[in-house]
């Protein structure tokens, strides 16, 4: 491996294990403030008792975020300090917002949520939790703004060899940031469906648990939670995959499978052997007009192919890069991400149809249980092939059409460095994982806290400025 490979699997590396974290945390973080809502709205103290037990494992997945958060921001200028300097100009103004002012306010008001449940009247305690998700979700959108540059500049200039600003509404206006942003943000949501929701079913696979109608509507509430998240992510990932069509065909085209331009109308190619390098094609199943419906919304359209834009994007760029992404990880990685993003919407649908008043099967048949228990899995999955196919599809590009990959690589790293911090940050994460995962498993095990009437301010007046206040 050369110091490109090694910076380029760094960087990855740490990419997906932090944003294991970041939709977990927002999403969960939203299901919890919906859950306090309810409370504060119908008085049910079931939805109380829901409200502290998710929101431990909420707090617990915004603990891990943070770290791997501030381990990412070292990678920029750790092994890719030239892209620091090109981007420094761009890149400065939303990542100092980001922490100025989003995650101030979002720390802020977590640490309000979590110190003043005897302090406040509960629909302030609410509040603050809804303004942490608010903000994480402001967070979020800081970061994707620098990202949308990266894939889609806007509102620049290039002064000096450097990108240097010259319109900041123009880059939050960017439409690729808009795009990614809910894109994100509706998968940030499944996610934290999801996960509420498979917890719940593997806690209800045990038949002597004695808290079954809390675990039930955690569950329920899980997936009606899913079902908005995972219709929301269909619809930002249609209008995504339009503006892929025009902004980066090259990245779309390799999702598809398309060397040759395609037919017209263009079939779907659910499953594609390719050789890369003859680009020859080996073994594929097809659905037709389905390509043309899903780029086009009719059923007529052909797609470009690759060897068509790469050629195109010779001329524009210059014919010493090869324009070809790694096509079999992109077509993999968006299959991955569609079938199972349908599948997601598909368990929301028929698991709140089974689990119905009247019917009560999803709970009452264990195979459907552990569907949607395995589906707490699947949001990491997609979340990461997504990923993979906005950062992979770039290529040759980390700044698109401006910064190649080979001129971002900081200059004075060396292969021995770059192993070294590989694996001390591979024992990290492989640490921070095992950690997590066992404080979540035992938070599960042991089961929401029994119901103390006493807990809260409505029911008992608190001094806050005696001492046991706070205990
Ligand atoms: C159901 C159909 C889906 C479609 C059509 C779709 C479409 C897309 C497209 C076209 C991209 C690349 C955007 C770019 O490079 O600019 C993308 C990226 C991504 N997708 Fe999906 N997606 C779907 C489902 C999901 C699901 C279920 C999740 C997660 C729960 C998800 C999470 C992501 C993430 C995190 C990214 C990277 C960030 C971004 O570019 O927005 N996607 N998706």
């Amino acid at each position: 491996m050369n110091i490109l490979d090694l910076a380029r699997f760094q960087f990855g590396m740490t990419t997906i294990f932090h944003f294991f974290f970041v939709p977990f945390s927002i999403g969960t973080g939203l299901v919890v403030a919906i859950m306090e809502t309810m409370w504060v709205r119908t008085k049910d103290r079931l939805y109380l008792r829901m409200t502290k037990f998710w929101g431990n494992i909420f707090l617990l997945s915004f603990a891990v975020g943070v770290v791997t958060g501030i381990i990412q921001e070292f990678q920029f200028g750790m092994n890719w300090s030239d892209y620091s300097r090109f981007m420094g100009d761009i890149f400065g103004a939303p990542l100092a917002i980001e922490a100025l002012l989003a995650f101030f306010m979002e720390s802020t008001f977590l640490g309000l949520w979590i110190f003043t449940w005897k302090m406040v009247k509960p629909w302030l305690h609410n509040l603050f939790m809804w303004l942490v998700t608010a903000a994480s979700m402001l967070s979020a959108f800081w970061i994707i703004t620098a990202n949308a540059f990266m894939q889609h500049p806007t509102g620049y200039a290039i002064k000096n060899g450097r990108a240097v600003m010259t319109s900041f509404p123009k880059l939050i206006a960017n439409t690729q940031a808009w795009y990614e942003f809910s894109h994100v943000i509706a998968g940030a949501i499944a996610m934290g469906g999801f996960l509420i929701a498979g917890m719940a079913a593997f806690k209800l696979l045990n038949k002597q648990l004695k808290e079954k109608d809390f675990f039930k509507r955690s569950l329920k509430l899980g997936l009606v939670v899913g079902l908005v998240g995972s219709i929301a992510v269909f619809a930002a990932g249609d209008r995504q995959m339009s503006a892929l069509i025009k902004d980066q065909p090259m990245k779309f085209a390799a999702t598809e499978g398309e060397f040759k331009n395609s037919p017209d109308p263009a079939p779907w190619k659910l499953i594609d052997v390719i050789d890369p390098v003859t680009h020859e094609e080996k073994f594929t199943i097809e659905i037709p007009y389905m390509l043309s419906l899903l780029s086009f919304h009719k059923p007529y359209g052909s797609i470009e192919g690759m060897d068509s834009v790469n050629k195109k994007l010779q001329a524009k760029y210059g014919d010493q890069n090869n324009y070809y992404p790694p096509i079999n990880t992109l077509f993999l990685s968006f299959h991955l991400m569609a079938l199972f993003g349908m599948a997601m919407l598909g368990v929301a649908v028929l698991g709140l149809f089974f689990a119905r008043k009247k019917s009560q099967l999803l709970f009452r048949q264990k195979w459907m249980l552990w569907i949607v228990g395995l589906f707490t899995f699947v949001p990491f999955i997609t979340n990461t092939t997504g990923w993979l196919v906005t950062e992979l599809g770039r290529y040759p590009w980390t700044v698109y059409g401006l910064f190649t990959i080979k001129q971002s690589v900081s200059p004075n790293v060396s292969v021995g460095s770059l192993l070294t911090s590989n694996i001390i940050y591979f024992l990290l994460f492989t640490f921070l994982a095992i950690v997590m995962v066992s404080l979540v498993v035992k938070e599960l095990k042991k089961g929401p806290d029994a119901d103390e009437e006493s807990t809260l301010s409505s029911e008992q007046e608190v001094d806050p400025f005696n001492k046991e206040a706070f205990e």
